[in-house]
């Protein structure tokens, strides 16, 4: 079932997101949660951390997922997602050592990092909350449109209008990469509770296409319609377009 959460502006909706995130860990300590990377739950993962430092929420039994990560670029390269996710919320809070997890782009054998991902993820009994940005395309990890829904982890060619959307934070267009590993959307669907973050207007048709149009692998987002615990949480630009 969907839940809509709509918010005034993306300061607010941060905020409510980071409320249900809070909110998962208060009723379930050693909760697994599924952390997404991009521009639209950075003010979430602010408010976190601003919590934690209070007092108000605690991440030492907490364990993460990461949806996805590029291929070919390092740990230490500032683009990376792993660079992304100690920066903006792993450094910040007491999440124990070895809690955290990303898929690793780096890998020689990239078939056995998408089996170990799985294994991973299955061994910590599967996600609790699974956050989520949307790409302009619809992607959801980096499930790119597509002519079926892939179950598990696997490799991804980026669609050109990702590359597009992600150049904003390379030097040029030739640096952006052009492959990434990406959790599928079957283990993204098996989440026991999904929350979708949008901001901004230039959000708001694939909001409506993904939550109200036809569902379709060429809108990978649109499956989520079918998922039991949905919470869409965006501010009135992304949902200027829905009733
Ligand atoms: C990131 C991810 C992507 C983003 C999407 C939206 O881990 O999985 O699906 O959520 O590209 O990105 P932003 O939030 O930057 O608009």
């Amino acid at each position: 079932m969907l839940k809509i959460l709509r918010t005034k502006d993306y300061a607010d909706m941060s905020r409510k997101t980071a409320n249900l995130i809070s909110a998962q860990i208060i009723l379930k300590p050693d909760c697994v949660l599924g952390l997404a990377t991009g521009s639209s739950p950075v003010g979430a993962y602010m408010q976190l951390v601003d919590w934690y430092k209070k007092g108000d929420v605690d991440f030492s039994r907490v364990r993460t997922v990461n949806l996805d990560e590029y291929l070919g670029l390092p740990r230490e390269n500032d683009q990376s997602y792993y660079y992304f996710m100690h920066h903006n919320l792993f450094d910040h809070v007491n999440l124990p050592e070895g809690a955290s997890n990303l898929p690793n782009g780096m890998a020689e054998d990239m078939n056995a990092e998408c089996a170990r991902y799985d294994a991973l993820i299955r061994s910590l009994g599967g996600v609790d909350l699974q956050l989520l940005g949307i790409g302009h395309d619809g992607h959801i990890g980096f499930n790119e449109p597509c002519d079926h829904f892939p179950t598990g982890t696997h490799v991804v060619d980026l669609a050109e209008r990702t590359i597009e959307a992600n150049q904003r934070f390379f030097a040029s267009r030739d640096e952006v990469p052009r492959k990434a590993v990406t959790m599928g959307i079957g283990t993204i669907m098996a989440a026991r509770k999904v929350v979708l973050v949008a901001s901004g207007a230039e959000k708001a048709p694939i909001v409506k296409e993904a939550f109200f149009g036809p569902v379709t692998p060429q809108v990978p987002a649109s499956i989520l319609q079918m998922h039991p615990d949905v919470t869409l949480v965006a501010d009135e630009a992304a949902l200027s377009l829905v009733k």
